[in-house]
């Protein structure tokens, strides 16, 4: 340590240089901090390696709540969208087949990129000589990701929103665009990438998509909620996912009161859909208990709706003074 200082170099600088932060990057390096993906196309493709890895694609197969609804994954219906051969083998707009191998990684960079001849499809018109690429102006469209997602109702609701004339619009809201060179190697041109961290019911988005206000009026708290720039009901998918939307009371530290609206589609229960619609706007009335101070209103979500409020993600919280 102290020869470093000597020579009046940081250790941050130092550690930089050493791993070629700051000079020519070392793929060998640099590599064994990326994501491992089938293909190893994370060596020249990073950021959207380490995009995809933070994604519920890559979750599908491992994710708890899936294991628990699909009884460990032994249901055999449930899995092939979870870990799925390519889907330009069978083709658009067909289920995938489930695969054989290296189920871990769920939906990955193969599964939605590869053909049946091993070429990668994309809509740039990019050659290269790593691999085979093929321009198809499908890729990327409402109709690819129907391929799984039209199971749930998702695009049948997104047809009738306010965008579903739009050929893109799943990836217009899902995949910004941002202007980089879309692989490693000398001399590449920025081009119109796509952010593949296919975020959805995420705090950032649920608050870019719902517009959330509340105000009393005399004994009732009005929470009201609008749907601005969701392509789809909320929450969207099979019917384990939910959303719930809670106000609890206060009075100092004690809680003296809960209120919860659910929306979900319950229609093989009861036959009452209360997802939020595109473009809906809805008022919920909580009745305030006597002597509550403050309110805390807050949007759960929970990929299985047996999971206790205290596992739910956390879209939105709020406090209100009464
Ligand atoms: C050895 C490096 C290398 C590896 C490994 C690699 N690629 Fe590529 N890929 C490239 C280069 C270089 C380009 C073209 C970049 C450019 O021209 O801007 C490219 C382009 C692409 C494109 C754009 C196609 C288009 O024109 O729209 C896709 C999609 C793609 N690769 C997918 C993959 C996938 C999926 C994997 C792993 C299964 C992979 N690549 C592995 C180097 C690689
Ligand atoms: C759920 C499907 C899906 C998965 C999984 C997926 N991609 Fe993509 N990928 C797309 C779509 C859609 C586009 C954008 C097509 C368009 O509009 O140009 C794209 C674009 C690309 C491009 C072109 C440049 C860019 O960033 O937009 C590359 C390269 C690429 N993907 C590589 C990968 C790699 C590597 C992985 C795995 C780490 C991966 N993709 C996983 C759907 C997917
Ligand atoms: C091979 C089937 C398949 C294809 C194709 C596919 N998806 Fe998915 N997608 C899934 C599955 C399964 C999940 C749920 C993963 C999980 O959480 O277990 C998912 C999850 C998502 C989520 C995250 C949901 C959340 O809970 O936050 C978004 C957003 C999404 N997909 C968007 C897209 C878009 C956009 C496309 C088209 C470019 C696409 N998907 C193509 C199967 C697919
Ligand atoms: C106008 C923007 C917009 C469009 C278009 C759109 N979405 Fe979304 N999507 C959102 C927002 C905002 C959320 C977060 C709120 C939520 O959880 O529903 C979301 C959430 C999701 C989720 C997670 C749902 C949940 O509650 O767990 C999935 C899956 C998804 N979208 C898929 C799609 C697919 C597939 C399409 C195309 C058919 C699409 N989206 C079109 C904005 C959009
Ligand atoms: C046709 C493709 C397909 C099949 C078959 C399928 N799923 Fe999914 N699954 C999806 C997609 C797409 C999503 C993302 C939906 C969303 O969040 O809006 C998803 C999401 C989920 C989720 C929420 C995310 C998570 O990981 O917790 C659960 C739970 C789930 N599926 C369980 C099942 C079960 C159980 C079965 C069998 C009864 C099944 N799926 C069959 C495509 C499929």
């Amino acid at each position: 340590m102290r020869t470093l200082i000597v020579w009046g170099v940081s250790v941050s600088a130092l550690a930089a240089a050493l791993t070629g932060a700051h000079g020519p990057v070392s793929t060998a390096r640099a590599s064994e901090d990326l994501p491992k993906t089938r293909g190893d196309c994370q060596t020249c493709h990073p950021n959207e390696a380490r995009d995809w890895a933070q994604s519920r694609h890559a979750a599908a197969w491992e994710s708890e709540t899936f294991a628990q609804t699909s009884r460990n994954r032994s249901l055999k219906m449930c899995l092939p969208c979870h870990a799925p051969e390519p889907i330009l083998v069978k083709g658009l707009g067909e289920h995938p087949n489930l695969r054989a191998d290296d189920r871990t990684h769920g939906i990955d960079c193969i599964s939605c990129h590869q053909d049946a001849n091993g070429a990668y499809h994309g809509t740039l018109g990019t050659k290269t000589d790593a691999h085979a690429t093929v321009k198809n102006e499908k890729f990327g469209t409402v109709e690819m990701c129907a391929t799984c997602h039209e199971i749930f109702g998702t695009v049948d609701w997104y047809k009738q929103s306010e965008w579903g004339n739009d050929p893109h619009g799943c990836v217009n809201c899902h995949m910004p665009v941002v202007e980089r060179p879309i692989a490693t190697g000398e001399g590449l041109p920025a081009r119109k990438a796509r952010i593949h961290k296919f975020e959805g019911a995420t705090p950032e988005m649920f608050q870019k998509g719902v517009k959330i206000s509340h105000e009393r009026r005399d004994d009732l708290l009005q929470i009201k909620l609008e749907s601005v720039w969701v392509g789809h009901t909320v929450p969207t998918g099979p019917e384990y996912v939910v959303a719930i939307v809670e106000a609890r009371f206060l009075k100092g530290e004690a809680e003296v009161g809960r209120h919860q609206t659910l929306l979900a589609d319950n229609t093989a229960i009861d036959g009452n859909d209360t997802r939020l619609k595109p473009g809906e706007r809805r008022v919920i009335r909580a009745p305030i208990p006597e002597g509550a101070t403050e309110a805390i209103v807050r949007v759960l979500h929970k990929r299985n709706r047996e999971l206790p409020d205290d596992q739910a993600r956390i879209l939105y919280e709020a406090k209100v003074s009464l």
